[in-house]
């Protein structure tokens, strides 16, 4: 009775610690980047949030929302211009139509081979039960791209705890000036602790 069961688990030995083999000999897994899955907390609370806008950036006349703080260093190039911007936001294209917000940073020309900034804006929000409530980007923008995401990399007020990114799409752009509307979709996704008590 006995010799047949040593004999079936003998069989068996290389299934059992085949799992094991890379471990045991190593699987040399990349110096330079490793991912692993997190099990889930069960005491979290999820949302996703979309949301939908225009960005007016106005940069002539007497009524300029984004001005320039520095200028070039190299005349001939665009490269180390950093613009402050205090742009509105509105629900639809036309710059007369609902008042959403206002994005409130800047954006920095820091690319040598094309028009390229650092952008760095609080989007402040104004309306509805938004109104206070901010969100924080910070991204690459190349505007001669048809489509930029920047990451959204935080929030306050409703917006505790996102993260997210935008997509922004030159609506409108008058060359001769450099004013541009600019549609924006912007999704936050934000998990929360559940707070007890
Ligand atoms: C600036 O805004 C004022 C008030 O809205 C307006 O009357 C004026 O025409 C604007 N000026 C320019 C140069 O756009
Ligand atoms: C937003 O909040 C401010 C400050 O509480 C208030 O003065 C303003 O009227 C509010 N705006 C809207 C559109 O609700
Ligand atoms: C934003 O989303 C709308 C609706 O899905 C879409 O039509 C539009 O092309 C999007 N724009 C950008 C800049 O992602």
């Amino acid at each position: 009775m006995a010799l047949p069961q040593t004999k079936s688990l003998f069989l068996l030995f290389p299934l059992l610690v085949s799992p094991f083999i890379p471990t045991i000999f190593g699987e040399n897994p990349s110096e330079f980047s490793k991912t692993i899955d997190v099990p889930e907390e069960p005491m979290r609370r999820q949302k996703l949030t979309s949301l939908h806008f225009y960005f007016h950036d106005i940069v002539s006349g007497r009524n300029a929302t984004a001005v320039p703080v520095t200028k070039p260093p190299n005349p001939s190039s665009f490269f180390g211009v950093i613009m402050m911007m205090d742009d509105p936001l509105t629900e639809g294209p036309d710059p007369n139509s609902k008042p959403v917000g206002r994005a409130q940073g800047m954006y920095a020309s820091a690319a040598l081979e094309e028009l390229g900034f650092m952008q760095a804006m609080n989007l402040y929000f104004t309306a509805g039960k938004y109104n206070g409530s901010v969100l924080t980007v910070l991204g690459r923008n190349a505007p001669m791209h048809p489509i930029r995401e920047m990451p959204v990399i935080g929030g306050s007020g409703l917006f505790r705890f996102a993260t997210g990114y935008a997509l922004a799409r030159t609506h409108w752009v008058d060359l001769k000036t450099g004013d541009a509307i600019v549609e924006y979709n912007v999704t936050v996704m934000q998990s929360s602790p559940v707070l007890v008590g």
